[in-house]
Protein backbone atom coordinates (compact mmCIF):
# COMPACT_ATOMS: atom_id res chain seq x y z
CA UNK A 1 0.00 0.00 0.00
CA UNK A 2 1.51 3.40 -1.07
CA UNK A 3 -0.26 6.69 -0.04
CA UNK A 4 0.22 10.75 -0.53
CA UNK A 5 -1.67 13.93 0.57
CA UNK A 6 -1.33 17.07 -1.29
CA UNK A 7 -3.25 20.28 -1.03
CA UNK A 8 -3.80 22.62 -4.15
CA UNK A 9 -4.70 26.15 -4.02
CA UNK A 10 -7.77 28.03 -6.27
CA UNK A 11 -6.96 30.60 -8.89
CA UNK A 12 -8.59 33.85 -9.86
CA UNK A 13 -8.63 34.52 -13.21
CA UNK A 14 -7.85 38.31 -14.09
CA UNK A 15 -8.32 37.65 -18.01
CA UNK A 16 -11.30 34.96 -18.36
CA UNK A 17 -11.04 31.41 -19.93
CA UNK A 18 -14.35 31.17 -21.48
CA UNK A 19 -14.94 28.78 -24.53
CA UNK A 20 -13.25 25.50 -25.90
CA UNK A 21 -11.83 24.58 -29.50
CA UNK A 22 -12.11 20.91 -28.47
CA UNK A 23 -14.25 20.09 -25.68
CA UNK A 24 -12.42 16.88 -25.40
CA UNK A 25 -9.08 17.49 -24.69
CA UNK A 26 -10.37 21.41 -22.98
CA UNK A 27 -8.49 23.63 -25.33
CA UNK A 28 -9.35 27.23 -24.80
CA UNK A 29 -10.17 29.88 -27.93
CA UNK A 30 -8.32 32.51 -25.52
CA UNK A 31 -5.41 32.82 -23.25
CA UNK A 32 -6.08 33.44 -19.45
CA UNK A 33 -4.38 35.14 -16.70
CA UNK A 34 -4.86 34.54 -13.27
CA UNK A 35 -3.43 34.71 -9.51
CA UNK A 36 -3.14 31.96 -7.46
CA UNK A 37 -4.42 31.84 -3.62
CA UNK A 38 -2.01 30.41 -0.85
CA UNK A 39 -3.05 27.09 0.10
CA UNK A 40 -3.75 28.01 3.76
CA UNK A 41 -7.10 29.66 2.56
CA UNK A 42 -9.27 28.40 -0.19
CA UNK A 43 -8.11 25.31 -1.19
CA UNK A 44 -8.43 21.66 -2.25
CA UNK A 45 -6.78 18.76 0.26
CA UNK A 46 -6.61 15.20 -1.35
CA UNK A 47 -5.17 11.74 -0.18
CA UNK A 48 -4.63 8.92 -2.77
CA UNK A 49 -4.15 5.23 -1.58
CA UNK A 50 -2.86 2.77 -4.11
CA UNK A 51 -2.82 -1.09 -3.45
CA UNK A 52 -2.56 -3.93 -4.70
CA UNK A 53 -5.28 -5.08 -2.98
CA UNK A 54 -7.92 -2.75 -4.45
CA UNK A 55 -10.84 -4.14 -6.33
CA UNK A 56 -11.45 -1.18 -7.86
CA UNK A 57 -10.88 2.60 -8.44
CA UNK A 58 -13.04 4.65 -6.22
CA UNK A 59 -13.39 8.67 -5.21
CA UNK A 60 -14.88 10.09 -2.26
CA UNK A 61 -16.18 14.29 -2.95
CA UNK A 62 -16.34 15.87 0.98
CA UNK A 63 -16.93 12.12 2.32
CA UNK A 64 -19.55 11.41 -0.56
CA UNK A 65 -18.86 9.00 -2.96
CA UNK A 66 -18.61 10.00 -6.37
CA UNK A 67 -18.27 7.77 -9.75
CA UNK A 68 -14.94 7.00 -10.95
CA UNK A 69 -14.94 4.60 -14.02
CA UNK A 70 -18.22 6.63 -15.54
CA UNK A 71 -15.83 10.35 -14.70
CA UNK A 72 -14.37 10.78 -18.16
CA UNK A 73 -12.08 13.84 -17.16
CA UNK A 74 -10.79 11.83 -14.03
CA UNK A 75 -9.83 8.63 -16.49
CA UNK A 76 -8.58 10.64 -18.62
CA UNK A 77 -5.96 12.66 -15.85
CA UNK A 78 -5.68 8.96 -14.37
CA UNK A 79 -4.66 7.57 -18.20
CA UNK A 80 -2.39 11.15 -18.91
CA UNK A 81 -0.19 10.61 -15.66
CA UNK A 82 0.56 6.88 -16.19
CA UNK A 83 1.31 7.52 -19.85
CA UNK A 84 3.91 10.44 -18.44
CA UNK A 85 4.73 7.62 -15.77
CA UNK A 86 5.80 5.41 -18.83
CA UNK A 87 7.89 7.75 -20.39
CA UNK A 88 9.67 8.52 -17.53
CA UNK A 89 10.47 5.37 -17.15
CA UNK A 90 9.06 5.65 -13.43
CA UNK A 91 8.19 2.54 -11.10
CA UNK A 92 7.09 4.06 -8.14
CA UNK A 93 4.21 1.63 -7.58
CA UNK A 94 2.70 -0.78 -10.34
CA UNK A 95 0.31 0.96 -13.02
CA UNK A 96 -2.40 -1.98 -12.25
CA UNK A 97 -2.75 -1.32 -8.57
CA UNK A 98 -6.29 0.20 -7.85
CA UNK A 99 -6.66 3.69 -6.20
CA UNK A 100 -8.67 5.28 -3.74
CA UNK A 101 -9.17 9.17 -3.65
CA UNK A 102 -10.50 11.35 -0.96
CA UNK A 103 -10.58 14.98 -1.62
CA UNK A 104 -11.78 17.61 0.62
CA UNK A 105 -12.83 21.54 -0.38
CA UNK A 106 -12.60 23.97 2.42
CA UNK A 107 -14.91 26.52 0.26
CA UNK A 108 -18.30 25.93 -1.42
CA UNK A 109 -18.31 23.64 -4.48
CA UNK A 110 -19.78 24.65 -8.07
CA UNK A 111 -20.80 28.30 -6.38
CA UNK A 112 -18.72 30.29 -8.56
CA UNK A 113 -15.28 29.96 -6.85
CA UNK A 114 -13.04 28.15 -8.83
CA UNK A 115 -13.11 24.70 -6.94
CA UNK A 116 -13.04 22.55 -9.80
CA UNK A 117 -9.49 24.26 -10.57
CA UNK A 118 -8.40 23.71 -7.20
CA UNK A 119 -10.21 20.47 -7.18
CA UNK A 120 -8.26 18.83 -10.43
CA UNK A 121 -4.84 20.75 -9.59
CA UNK A 122 -4.96 18.77 -5.96
CA UNK A 123 -5.87 15.22 -8.62
CA UNK A 124 -2.97 15.49 -10.33
CA UNK A 125 -0.74 16.72 -8.66
CA UNK A 126 -1.25 13.73 -5.91
CA UNK A 127 -1.02 11.33 -9.08
CA UNK A 128 2.15 12.95 -10.01
CA UNK A 129 3.83 12.73 -6.28
CA UNK A 130 2.07 8.83 -6.17
CA UNK A 131 3.53 7.63 -9.47
CA UNK A 132 6.91 9.78 -9.42
CA UNK A 133 6.43 12.66 -11.89
CA UNK A 134 7.80 15.64 -11.79
CA UNK A 135 5.66 19.31 -11.16
CA UNK A 136 6.38 21.07 -15.11
CA UNK A 137 4.88 22.35 -17.77
CA UNK A 138 3.53 18.77 -19.63
CA UNK A 139 1.87 17.72 -16.11
CA UNK A 140 -0.26 21.82 -16.48
CA UNK A 141 -1.98 19.51 -20.02
CA UNK A 142 -3.29 16.81 -17.74
CA UNK A 143 -4.70 19.43 -15.06
CA UNK A 144 -6.20 20.80 -18.44
CA UNK A 145 -7.73 17.89 -19.34
CA UNK A 146 -9.53 17.49 -15.79
CA UNK A 147 -11.20 21.58 -15.44
CA UNK A 148 -9.12 24.27 -17.80
CA UNK A 149 -9.05 26.44 -15.40
CA UNK A 150 -7.48 23.66 -13.20
CA UNK A 151 -3.91 23.80 -15.12
CA UNK A 152 -3.05 27.33 -13.58
CA UNK A 153 -3.43 26.28 -9.71
CA UNK A 154 -0.21 23.97 -10.75
CA UNK A 155 1.86 27.16 -10.15
CA UNK A 156 2.00 29.86 -7.88
CA UNK A 157 1.98 33.92 -8.70
CA UNK A 158 0.61 34.99 -11.94
CA UNK A 159 0.19 32.49 -14.50
CA UNK A 160 -0.78 32.64 -18.20
CA UNK A 161 -2.64 29.58 -19.89
CA UNK A 162 -1.60 29.76 -23.23
CA UNK A 163 -4.06 28.78 -25.62
CA UNK A 164 -1.81 26.64 -27.92
CA UNK A 165 -2.15 26.30 -31.86
CA UNK A 166 -1.56 22.35 -31.90
CA UNK A 167 -4.72 19.95 -32.39
CA UNK A 168 -2.91 17.98 -29.88
CA UNK A 169 -3.17 20.15 -27.03
CA UNK A 170 0.96 19.94 -26.31
CA UNK A 171 1.33 24.00 -26.20
CA UNK A 172 -2.04 24.44 -24.51
CA UNK A 173 -0.09 24.86 -21.24
CA UNK A 174 0.07 27.09 -18.04
CA UNK A 175 3.68 28.93 -17.05
CA UNK A 176 4.16 31.38 -14.60
CA UNK A 177 4.56 35.01 -15.33
CA UNK A 178 6.55 35.89 -12.03
CA UNK A 179 6.19 34.31 -8.40
CA UNK A 180 4.03 36.05 -5.54
CA UNK A 181 7.08 37.40 -4.10
CA UNK A 182 7.08 39.86 -7.14
CA UNK A 183 4.17 41.66 -5.90
CA UNK A 184 3.67 40.62 -2.51
CA UNK A 185 1.40 42.86 -1.05
CA UNK A 186 -1.26 41.99 -3.63
CA UNK A 187 -4.50 40.85 -1.97
CA UNK A 188 -7.52 39.34 -2.80
CA UNK A 189 -11.35 39.61 -0.83
CA UNK A 190 -13.82 37.39 -1.86
CA UNK A 191 -17.15 38.78 -0.74
CA UNK A 192 -19.64 35.94 -0.67
CA UNK A 193 -22.66 37.09 -2.07
CA UNK A 194 -24.02 33.57 -2.29
CA UNK A 195 -22.50 30.23 -1.49
CA UNK A 196 -24.81 28.12 -3.93
CA UNK A 197 -24.36 25.93 -6.52
CA UNK A 198 -24.48 28.34 -9.94
CA UNK A 199 -27.34 27.70 -12.14
CA UNK A 200 -25.26 26.96 -15.42
CA UNK A 201 -21.92 25.46 -14.84
CA UNK A 202 -18.90 26.74 -16.52
CA UNK A 203 -18.90 24.14 -18.63
CA UNK A 204 -22.17 24.09 -20.50
CA UNK A 205 -22.02 27.58 -19.97
CA UNK A 206 -19.31 28.63 -22.51
CA UNK A 207 -19.88 25.53 -24.65
CA UNK A 208 -23.18 27.47 -25.01
CA UNK A 209 -21.62 30.43 -25.72
CA UNK A 210 -19.54 29.43 -28.52
CA UNK A 211 -22.89 28.11 -30.18
CA UNK A 212 -24.64 31.03 -29.70
CA UNK A 213 -22.87 34.50 -28.61
CA UNK A 214 -21.75 36.38 -31.28
CA UNK A 215 -19.75 38.92 -29.42
CA UNK A 216 -16.78 35.77 -28.26
CA UNK A 217 -15.03 34.89 -31.30
CA UNK A 218 -14.27 39.06 -31.27
CA UNK A 219 -13.19 38.83 -28.18
CA UNK A 220 -10.75 35.44 -28.38
CA UNK A 221 -8.76 37.43 -31.65
CA UNK A 222 -8.97 40.62 -31.30
CA UNK A 223 -9.64 41.37 -27.45
CA UNK A 224 -7.24 38.93 -25.07
CA UNK A 225 -4.39 39.30 -27.23
CA UNK A 226 -3.42 42.62 -26.44
CA UNK A 227 -5.30 42.56 -22.84
CA UNK A 228 -3.08 40.00 -22.04
CA UNK A 229 0.25 41.85 -23.36
CA UNK A 230 -0.95 45.08 -21.46
CA UNK A 231 -2.03 43.19 -18.38
CA UNK A 232 1.42 41.19 -18.30
CA UNK A 233 3.05 45.00 -18.57
CA UNK A 234 0.87 46.17 -15.77
CA UNK A 235 2.24 43.02 -13.06
CA UNK A 236 5.85 43.62 -14.29
CA UNK A 237 5.43 47.23 -13.63
CA UNK A 238 3.34 47.00 -10.55
CA UNK A 239 0.90 49.38 -11.94
CA UNK A 240 -1.76 48.83 -9.94
CA UNK A 241 -4.24 51.24 -11.89
CA UNK A 242 -4.01 49.55 -15.53
CA UNK A 243 -4.09 46.37 -14.00
CA UNK A 244 -7.33 47.26 -11.77
CA UNK A 245 -8.38 48.69 -14.89
CA UNK A 246 -7.77 45.71 -17.45
CA UNK A 247 -9.30 43.22 -14.68
CA UNK A 248 -12.88 44.80 -14.05
CA UNK A 249 -13.22 45.36 -17.99
CA UNK A 250 -12.51 41.73 -18.51
CA UNK A 251 -14.80 40.93 -15.91
CA UNK A 252 -17.68 42.76 -17.82
CA UNK A 253 -16.66 41.58 -21.09
CA UNK A 254 -16.85 38.23 -19.86
CA UNK A 255 -20.33 38.35 -18.33
CA UNK A 256 -21.53 40.50 -21.31
CA UNK A 257 -20.51 37.51 -23.39
CA UNK A 258 -22.16 35.11 -20.67
CA UNK A 259 -25.70 37.65 -21.63
CA UNK A 260 -25.14 37.87 -25.54
CA UNK A 261 -25.06 33.77 -25.28
CA UNK A 262 -28.87 31.98 -25.86
CA UNK A 263 -30.31 31.19 -23.53
CA UNK A 264 -28.17 33.82 -21.53
CA UNK A 265 -26.02 32.81 -18.58
CA UNK A 266 -26.71 35.52 -16.01
CA UNK A 267 -24.20 34.71 -13.24
CA UNK A 268 -24.17 38.27 -11.18
CA UNK A 269 -27.31 39.04 -9.18
CA UNK A 270 -28.47 42.72 -7.72
CA UNK A 271 -26.32 42.51 -4.76
CA UNK A 272 -22.94 41.40 -7.33
CA UNK A 273 -23.71 44.96 -9.39
CA UNK A 274 -23.88 47.04 -6.49
CA UNK A 275 -20.60 46.25 -5.58
CA UNK A 276 -19.68 46.81 -9.11
CA UNK A 277 -20.93 50.64 -8.35
CA UNK A 278 -19.12 50.92 -4.88
CA UNK A 279 -15.87 50.16 -6.50
CA UNK A 280 -16.46 52.72 -8.99
CA UNK A 281 -17.56 55.10 -6.59
CA UNK A 282 -14.64 54.29 -4.43
CA UNK A 283 -11.75 54.39 -7.12
CA UNK A 284 -13.16 57.44 -8.41
CA UNK A 285 -12.92 59.48 -4.66
CA UNK A 286 -9.44 58.12 -4.17
CA UNK A 287 -8.51 59.88 -7.75
CA UNK A 288 -7.00 56.51 -9.09
CA UNK A 289 -8.36 52.44 -9.08
CA UNK A 290 -7.25 51.33 -5.83
CA UNK A 291 -9.48 48.16 -6.18
CA UNK A 292 -10.67 45.92 -9.04
CA UNK A 293 -13.42 43.39 -8.82
CA UNK A 294 -13.76 40.47 -10.95
CA UNK A 295 -16.67 38.02 -10.76
CA UNK A 296 -16.46 34.22 -12.38
CA UNK A 297 -19.38 32.37 -13.55
CA UNK A 298 -21.19 33.12 -10.34
CA UNK A 299 -22.22 36.29 -8.26
CA UNK A 300 -19.58 36.09 -5.91
CA UNK A 301 -17.22 39.29 -6.23
CA UNK A 302 -13.44 38.74 -5.63
CA UNK A 303 -11.69 42.57 -4.56
CA UNK A 304 -8.01 42.52 -5.70
CA UNK A 305 -6.40 45.15 -3.73
CA UNK A 306 -2.78 46.01 -2.26
CA UNK A 307 -2.47 45.35 1.66
CA UNK A 308 -1.87 49.20 2.39
CA UNK A 309 -5.53 49.67 0.92
CA UNK A 310 -7.22 47.16 2.65
CA UNK A 311 -8.20 49.13 5.75
CA UNK A 312 -9.69 51.79 3.37
CA UNK A 313 -11.54 49.12 1.62
CA UNK A 314 -12.99 47.24 4.76
CA UNK A 315 -14.30 50.77 6.33
CA UNK A 316 -15.63 51.59 2.78
CA UNK A 317 -17.70 48.13 2.74
CA UNK A 318 -18.81 48.40 6.32
CA UNK A 319 -20.23 52.02 5.67
CA UNK A 320 -21.45 51.08 1.77
CA UNK A 321 -22.57 47.58 3.20
CA UNK A 322 -23.65 47.96 6.93
CA UNK A 323 -23.16 44.54 8.63
CA UNK A 324 -26.54 44.25 10.04
CA UNK A 325 -28.68 40.92 10.28
CA UNK A 326 -29.95 41.27 6.53
CA UNK A 327 -26.62 41.61 4.81
CA UNK A 328 -23.95 39.56 7.41
CA UNK A 329 -25.07 36.47 5.58
CA UNK A 330 -24.16 37.32 1.69
CA UNK A 331 -21.13 39.63 2.18
CA UNK A 332 -18.67 37.95 4.38
CA UNK A 333 -15.60 39.02 3.35
CA UNK A 334 -12.07 36.93 3.47
CA UNK A 335 -9.09 38.42 3.02
CA UNK A 336 -6.43 36.35 0.95
CA UNK A 337 -2.95 36.75 -0.06
CA UNK A 338 -1.20 35.17 -2.89
CA UNK A 339 0.84 32.26 -3.30
CA UNK A 340 4.52 31.67 -4.50
C1 LIG B 1 -15.34 31.80 -15.45
O1 LIG B 1 -12.27 25.65 -15.82
O2 LIG B 1 -14.47 25.49 -14.61
O3 LIG B 1 -13.89 30.64 -13.95
O4 LIG B 1 -12.75 23.65 -18.39
O5 LIG B 1 -15.19 23.25 -18.53
O6 LIG B 1 -13.96 22.66 -16.43
P1 LIG B 1 -14.05 23.60 -17.64
O7 LIG B 1 -14.36 25.05 -17.07
P2 LIG B 1 -13.74 25.83 -15.85
O8 LIG B 1 -14.10 27.32 -16.30
C2 LIG B 1 -13.65 28.44 -15.57
C3 LIG B 1 -14.32 29.66 -16.10
C4 LIG B 1 -14.09 30.92 -15.31
C5 LIG B 1 -12.95 31.73 -15.89
C6 LIG B 1 -11.54 31.30 -15.54
O9 LIG B 1 -11.29 30.72 -14.46
O10 LIG B 1 -10.65 31.61 -16.34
Amino acid sequence: MFSVTCVAPVNIALIKYWGKRNEDLILPINDSVSMTLRTDELCAETTITASESFYSNKMWLNGEEVPFEENTRILRCLNEVHRLAICAGSQKIPLSWKIHVKSFNNFPTAAGLASSAAGYACLVYSLACLYGIPVNDQLTTVARQGSGSACRSLYGGFVQWHRGNLDSGCDSVAKQVVSSKFWPNMHLIILVVNDQRKNTGSTLGMQRSVQTSQLIQHRADKVVPERVNQLKTAIHKHDFDTFAKITMKDSNQFHAIAMDTYPPCVYMNETSHSIVSFVHDFNELMGSSLIAYTFDAGPNACLYVLEENIPKLIYAINKAFPNDEESADYLRGIPLSNLD
